[in-house]
Formats: structure tokens, C-alpha cells, sequence
């Protein structure tokens, strides 16, 4: 279709979908600019955005939710016997090459605030030395590789936003020498910033504003970006998925493996236990008979303090985004599309008097989508708890709890605990 016949369709939608503002600066971007303006126009889906919009007027409700604990199991409780059958049912996937990692690497990083793709952050990790976090994470597939003499594949899910500079990073890296074949990127899907009044912003180039469409958009991306595709033709049959901010990771973990395959699950988690009832993280539950996580923002009081005969909290195992799944479960899971949550954020955007805002307070909804919604698709799950400081290692904000200078504490003191 030429340029001015795209032009005259893209007003028309825009004149009936009431968003004439998304044109603004159109006659000042270059050839180029105009026709992504327009291809990006044309893929948005009004009708969704119409109802994701009309969607931040109301309050969730969970009055009709059956909500209960998930039985987890120990890592520290498991007897030396059974440990060893565990991890040989899993030495015994990765041997045989079925076995992935995945990590999500398309979140903005927005409360840490570095500039570029948050895996190029570098952490200290003692003797005045600073390893960007994908170094970190390299290092324990290297580790593993070695170990268990495979090449594991590794899948780094990345956004149109910062897509570029994690490619040019790994260049730049070698490929951590762990072979270009080896490492395989892939984008995730973006969706439109919509301000208070549903009208969706202008971003400060004259194109559309879009933001990656949370870690639950990784189902769809690896469907629609050919990976599960991939996968298959590699043999991969298990799946580790993890955040790319958890420097502590523990991405291949036999004995994980060896629990999900004993209980005959097509999908597994870690948790570290909460440290305390009013700790703002998600915890492993059962809702309405089906593996899931409830929010802080949903979970009671008194739910939160509940404990069981031996004093500990009955919602108590914190999600903490490490977990395997199935390429069958993946399969499945990718069937349906999963929900969108709103969050109120800071975006800076062009009004429609052409001037770029630069605001102060939330102004505007970003869409996302969260990889554990996915859980429900599940009958079960099986769940590992493991040690805080052996496993859970977040680079969430810039200072204080969860941030570079506690990440790094925990990872030195790891690293030196475990020789
Ligand atoms: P968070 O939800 O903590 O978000 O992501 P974030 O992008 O890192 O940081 P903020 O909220 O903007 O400060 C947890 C993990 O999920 C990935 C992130 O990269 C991180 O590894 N993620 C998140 C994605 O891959 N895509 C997304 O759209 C969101």
C-alpha cells in the first residue's frame, strides 16, 4: 500500500477510534518514522485497548475466590536418599540435552534507573571488581555446561526497547564463549501507554508510546517468535524461566527437575520462605483448586499472619520468578492469552499541543501481564523451598531493600560460603 492511501486509512481509525492525538507530529518525522507511525497504528488493537482502558475504572474482586495454601516441600528437609534420586532423574534431562534456560531480559528497569538494558548493570562483587549481571548469569550456565558436560541452550527474551544493546552486548562479549548457537534472543510484544482519560500517548519521537507487555508476555513471545519452535527441533523438553535481575539464580537445578518429574507435574517453582508477614512479594497459593500466587496487594492480614501447628506462616512461600516449566505445559499455557494488569506510572510523552510532558506524579497506565497467571492454566505445581541467601539475590530498586549494594552482600557472601 503506498505511503498516502496508509495515511488516509490510518486517520480514518483514528478519527473513529477518537485518537487523532497519535498523529501530532507526523508531518515532522522523516519517511522512515512516518511509515513505523503508521505500521504501528495499524497493528493496535482499539477494541482491547477500549476494554484494558474502560478496565482501570474497576476494582478486582476476589470475594468468589476459593484461595488456600500450596504444599511445598523443603530443600533443607529432604533426605539424603531421596535427594539423590531427585537430582539423577534430573542430571539425567540435562544429559540428554533437554534442557533450557530462559531469561527475561525486556523489563525497563525503571526503579533502578540505569541507563540501558538492566543485564548490562554491573554489580561489585568484591576486590573493588564489577561483573555486569549477564556475566553473572553466564557464569552459572558455564558452571553447569562444565559440570554436566552440555551446551545449554540459553534464550534471552529482550524488548524493541533494548533489543539492540543486549544483541551488540553479547557481541561485544563474545558470546561469553559459550558459542553464538548457544545463546538465542528474542522480542516480546509491546503494548500502548494510555493516559487518564484512555487517550494513548505520544512518545518524545512523534511515534506511538508502547512499553513491553510484562514478564507474562514471554508465553506468547515464545510462541509467536518461533522459540517453542525452536526448542522442539533442539529436543528441549524442560524449561527453566528466570528474571535476569536475580544475580543468585540458580538456573539448573537437578534436583528441581527431579521433584517435578517424581510428581508428575509439568511445571515447577522455587520459593524462599517470607521474611516477614508484611513483606511486599507474592506468595505460592492454591486459588479455586489451582496453582497460583497472590499479590500483596491482594493477600489479608490476617491471611498473612495465619500460621500452621509449627508457627510458620501459611502463606509464607515467596514467588520469587525462578521456575520450570514443560514445553508441553508452555504449549498449553500459550492456548489462551493471559490477563493485563494495570500499573500507574511516570511516562513522558507529547501532548497535543506538540509539547513534551515531563511528569512528576503517575500519569499514565502501562498494561502487563504476569508470567504466574500462566499457574492456573496448571493442575499443579510442585514447589521447592529453598535458602534466601543461596537463591534470591534481587537488583530491584536503586538503594535500599533489594538493590544493587544488598545483591551484592548476598553475592559475595555466597561465593565465599561456598568455597
Ligand atoms: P520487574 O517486574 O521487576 O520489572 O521484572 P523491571 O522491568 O525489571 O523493573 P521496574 O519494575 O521497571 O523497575 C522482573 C523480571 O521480569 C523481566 C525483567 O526484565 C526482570 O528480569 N520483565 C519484566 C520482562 O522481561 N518483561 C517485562 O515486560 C517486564
Amino acid at each position: 500500500m503506498d505511503m498516502e492511501k496508509k495515511y488516509e486509512e490510518v486517520k480514518e481509525i483514528l478519527k473513529k477510534e477518537n485518537q487523532e492525538q497519535l498523529l501530532i507530529r507526523y508531518n515532522k518525522l522523516n519517511e522512515l518514522q512516518k511509515e513505523e507511525l503508521l505500521n504501528q497504528i495499524l497493528k493496535i488493537d482499539f477494541k482491547q485497548m477500549n476494554k484494558l482502558y474502560e478496565g482501570t475504572k474497576t476494582k478486582k474482586d476476589f470475594k468468589d475466590t476459593k484461595v488456600e495454601p500450596l504444599e511445598y516441600i523443603d530443600k533443607q528437609k529432604i533426605t539424603e536418599e531421596k535427594r539423590k534420586q531427585y537430582e539423577q532423574e534430573g542430571i539425567k534431562i540435562l544429559k540428554e540435552g533437554k534442557y533450557a534456560v530462559v531469561t527475561m531480559a525486556g523489563g525497563q528497569g525503571t526503579r533502578l534507573g540505569h541507563t540501558g538494558p538492566k543485564g548490562t548493570f554491573e554489580l561489585e562483587i568484591g576486590n573493588g571488581q564489577k561483573k555486569p549481571l549477564f556475566t553473572l548469569l553466564s557464569n552459572t550456565i558455564k558452571e553447569a555446561n562444565e559440570k554436566y558436560n552440555v551446551h545449554i541452550p540459553w534464550y534471552i527474551m529482550t524488548s524493541t526497547e533494548n533489543n539492540c544493546q543486549t544483541v551488540n552486548f553479547f557481541k561485544r562479549h563474545n558470546y561469553f564463549n559459550m558459542g553464538e548457537n548457544n545463546i538465542i534472543f528474542f522480542k516480546q510484544n509491546e503494548i500502548p501507554m494510555v493516559d487518564e482519560n484512555g487517550k494513548i500517548l505520544v512518545n518524545e519521537e512523534g511515534l506511538v508510546k508502547e512499553a513491553a507487555d510484562g514478564h507474562g508476555g514471554i508465553f506468547e513471545a515464545l510462541r509467536k517468535e518461533g522459540i517453542l519452535e525452536d526448542m522442539k527441533k533442539r529436543g528441549i523438553e524442560w524449561i527453566f524461566i528466570a528474571g535476569v535481575d536475580n544475580v543468585l539464580a540458580k538456573m539448573i537445578d537437578p534436583l528441581l527437575n527431579g521433584i517435578a518429574i517424581e510428581k508428575k507435574c509439568l511445571a515447577a517453582g522455587k520459593s524462599v520462605v517470607k521474611s516477614n508477614p508484611k513483606e511486599r512479594v507474592g506468595v505460592f497459593c492454591k486459588k479455586n483448586n489451582k496453582p497460583s500466587v497472590i499479590e500483596y496487594t491482594e493477600i489479608t492480614d490476617e491471611m498473612a499472619e495465619k500460621v500452621d501447628e509449627n508457627g510458620e506462616l501459611l502463606y509464607g512461600e515467596s514467588h520469587i520468578l525462578c521456575n520450570l516449566f514443560n514445553i508441553k505445559a508452555v504449549e498449553e499455557i500459550t492456548k489462551n492469552t493471559l490477563p493485563y494488569h494495570m500499573a500507574f506510572k511516570k511516562a513522558k510523552y507529547i501532548d497535543s499541543n506538540g509539547v513534551i510532558v515531563v511528569p512528576n506524579e503517575p500519569n499514565a497506565y502501562k498494561f502487563e501481564a504476569f508470567l504466574f497467571d500462566a499457574f492456573e492454566t496448571l493442575d499443579n505445581m510442585a514447589i521447592m523451598r529453598v535458602k534466601r541467601e543461596e537463591e534470591f539475590a534481587p537488583v530491584k530498586n536503586a538503594e535500599g531493600v533489594d538493590s544493587p549494594e544488598t545483591a551484592s552482600k548476598l553475592y559475595i557472601d555466597y561465593i565465599k560460603n561456598r568455597k
